[in-house]
């Protein structure tokens, strides 16, 4: 029996000397924001996304809005997304003054089933923005094909998939925009960060002065200002831990994914947990959150409240983005507007997760989950 006192968090990145030493370098260098650090940092994770351009922001909100911008999204528009997703997700159309609409999920991928965006499209339709949500890629080929068939723009937002693969290619190679985000508890985590990733030279060009005040991107002079921007600028001491993180991806996501297995392996003979959709031919996913969803009947604050009096801190991921309250308020959404998603969302449960988890931690999890349930 493991003592109550033990404490097992959500999420902790994975960081070392190789982070430090990167860091102290950019440190004594003086050249901690415009600097070669973020330019070798966009080198290196387009080459490993598979895409032609990468351009670093401070977070993967401000990449998603980047991309809304260089959509040409505004007011008066619909934007369909996933409600599915974190609210980031959503409120980077919402600044432009457009109106979101919300597409249910395939119950078996939990990601925007592609029939029935088609259905929500009218008339203002301008984009879609597909989430893969918990690292699991959407339905990209269906998504490209029906937003060409329509004229519509797709953005992906893969702020959770940094190394998922559809149809055996990286997410980001796949042709449409996309933002991977670097918050502590992603796959490569800089604390704050993200990055667009884009098969268009013109929208990288975009991209790269509206991060940057508007600023020309042809090298006009420091006050050459020729379209309205934002401060999205990332800085070098993030690229720093960036390249280091990028350095050991590979090792990041294996031990994601052997944590996943052992996870998969201690829920297996535990009634009422079922576990997160599994990879098949075209979708593998990058593990990010490890989720697992309750039956019906289970009464989900009871079974957190008391994982976390017993030291293991678990988290609701996530919300439906339409029912939550500001949504509520501005756009009158309510329960049934997306009843796959609502059902799903309702019942899902993260538990504590990342590269480098101790087996024996994994264990009192699951101990203190099958022990809550009983
Ligand atoms: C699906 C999704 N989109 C967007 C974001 C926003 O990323 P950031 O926190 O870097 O702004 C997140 C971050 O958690 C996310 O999970």
């Amino acid at each position: 029996m493991k003592s109550a006192l033990r404490r097992v968090p959500l999420a902790r990145p994975y960081l070392d000397e190789r982070e430090e030493e990167l860091v102290l370098e950019v440190l004594r260098s003086g050249r901690l924001s415009l600097g070669p650090t973020i330019d070798l940092f966009e080198e290196l994770i387009a080459e490993r996304v598979g895409a032609p351009y990468a351009v670093a922001v401070s977070s993967g909100t401000a990449g998603l809005h980047l991309l809304v911008r260089t959509a040409g999204i505004g007011g008066g528009d619909e934007v369909i997304t996933t409600p599915l997703s974190f609210a980031a997700t959503a409120n980077c159309f919402l600044h432009e003054g457009a109106t979101p609409v919300f597409a249910d999920v395939d119950p078996r991928t939990w990601n925007l089933d592609p029939p029935a965006v088609e259905a929500a499209i009218t008339d203002r339709t301008k984009a879609v923005i597909a989430v893969d949500i918990f690292g699991y890629p959407c339905e990209l080929d269906a998504l490209i094909a029906l937003c060409e068939r329509h004229g519509l723009a797709l953005i992906e937002d893969s702020a959770e998939a940094l190394g998922a693969e559809y149809k055996g290619r990286s997410i980001g190679s796949h042709g449409p925009p996309g933002v991977f985000g670097f918050y502590p508890n992603k796959q490569l985590a800089t604390g704050e960060g993200g990055v667009v990733t884009t098969h268009s030279e013109e929208q990288r060009e975009q991209l790269v002065s509206l991060r940057n005040q508007g600023r020309s991107y042809s090298g006009g002079s420091w006050f050459d200002h020729v379209r309205l921007g934002f401060n999205y600028r990332w800085t070098d001491i993030q690229a720093a831990v960036g390249i280091a993180q990028l350095e050991k991806l590979d090792e990041l996501l294996e031990l994601r994914s052997a944590a996943a297995e052992r996870y998969n392996a201690l829920l297996g003979e535990i009634d009422g947990v079922e576990l997160a959709p599994a990879d098949d031919e075209d979708h593998k996913r990058s593990w990010f959150v490890y989720v697992v969803r309750l039956a019906p009947e289970i009464d989900r604050s009871r079974v957190m409240a008391e994982m976390r009096e017993r030291g293991v801190d678990v988290a609701e991921y996530m919300p439906c983005i339409h029912l939550l309250t500001y949504m509520r308020e501005q756009f009158g959404f309510a329960e049934g507007l997306c009843p796959v998603a609502e059902e799903i969302s309702s019942h899902t449960l993260a538990l504590p997760f990342f590269p480098g988890i101790d087996a024996d931690d994994q264990e009192y999890v699951v101990e203190v989950l099958r022990e809550v349930l009983a």
